[in-house]
């Protein structure tokens, strides 16, 4: 029986965060760290996974309806993307796999999207079909996020896992998905330091997700406004809410133009600025994740450096020079 593995990484935003799922701009990163799935088919119409971090392993069958209802909870991950890929046209009539990652779990590198993304990798080499290309899987990722967990992410996470390239950013424009891969130059090394756990499910992500909606209700499409744009807004959170997006979206403009330049005092500048913005106008940080940020900023060789991701808790990212 051919024994089919796939992987797939972790991932840390350098900097553009709240800005996807207003169809903003992104730069985020492959890392090194990664999940591992392996397992062959079976063709009994049943899914059995078993992951090396979670004790009890999922049984469900291969075309399960309503994959939010799958226990244990972990697994409504891998059943969200096999019902996925199965609209998508990937029939695999069953198979059983195990999983390994050595991303640590709810700490803000994507492992949800990892999972998502590799077991989409591996039912799409279980049927040797490349009738999915990768954008597509990202989008069908997404959707099981969106189903499994109940939170309404945005499209960065899955598709940076999906095309990343070691060694390269990615620079994402989430409306159209067109991507581009930015090289980090040699001189800075990227320190991504884990801080507190945190879940986005039940957390105020969703609450930002809302605000948005209602900013772009007022002044049209966030992706597209000015600074001046937003300044019409009466109420002040939404008028915050709005002025971090707007910058957010300039700043990753600035940060590709920066590393196109070799300019990376200048990255780390925006990406200190972003982490103000984040937590003074989005108010996704917290003291410790401040704190943590304020840590870094005064090491020798620190550039910049800012809370990564959802927020509430999670990772920092600083860039500093190398050795
Ligand atoms: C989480 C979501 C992403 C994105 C970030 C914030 O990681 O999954 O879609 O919204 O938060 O930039």
């Amino acid at each position: 029986m051919t024994v089919v593995r796939v992987t797939a990484p972790g991932r840390v935003n350098l900097i553009g965060d709240h800005t996807d799922y207003t169809g903003g701009l992104v730069l985020p990163m492959v890392l090194e760290r990664r999940t591992v799935m392996e397992g062959t088919a079976t063709g009994d119409g049943l899914v059995r996974v078993s992951s090396a971090d979670e004790s009890e392993p999922a049984c469900f069958p291969i075309d399960i309806a309503e994959p939010e209802s799958v226990e244990p909870g972990w697994a409504r991950y891998v059943a969200g993307m096999v019902r996925e890929m199965r609209l998508l046209g990937v029939m695999v009539d069953g198979f059983e796999a195990h999983v390994t990652t050595d991303l640590p779990i709810g700490s803000g590198l994507s492992s949800s999207a990892a999972l998502e993304i590799a077991v989409g990798r591996f039912v799409r080499e279980l049927v040797g079909s490349d009738s999915v290309d990768d954008v597509s899987m990202a989008v069908a990722a997404q959707r099981a996020e969106h189903r499994a967990s109940g939170v309404p992410c945005g499209i960065m996470d899955q598709l940076c896992i999906a095309v990343g390239r070691s060694g390269s950013a990615t620079s994402i424009d989430c409306h159209d998905l067109t991507f581009r891969h930015v090289p980090i130059p040699d001189s800075i090394e990227v320190d991504v330091r884990f801080v507190v756990h945190r879940k986005l499910v039940g957390s105020e992500y969703a609450d930002r997700v809302a605000d948005c909606r209602r900013i772009e209700e007022i002044v049209g499409p966030l992706r597209s406004a000015r600074p001046a744009d937003v300044d019409v807004l009466r109420d002040d959170r939404l008028r915050r809410r709005a002025r971090h997006v707007v910058s957010e979206n300039q700043r990753v403009r600035d940060a590709i133009d920066a590393l196109g330049n070799g300019d990376v005092t200048e990255l780390g500048r925006l990406m200190t600025e972003s982490h103000h913005s984040l937590a003074r106008d989005y108010e996704t940080s917290t003291p410790v994740m401040d704190e943590a940020v304020e840590r870094l900023l005064r090491e020798p060789g620190v550039l910049g450096a800012r809370m990564t991701g959802g927020g509430f808790g999670g990772c920092v990212v600083a860039i500093r020079h190398r050795g």
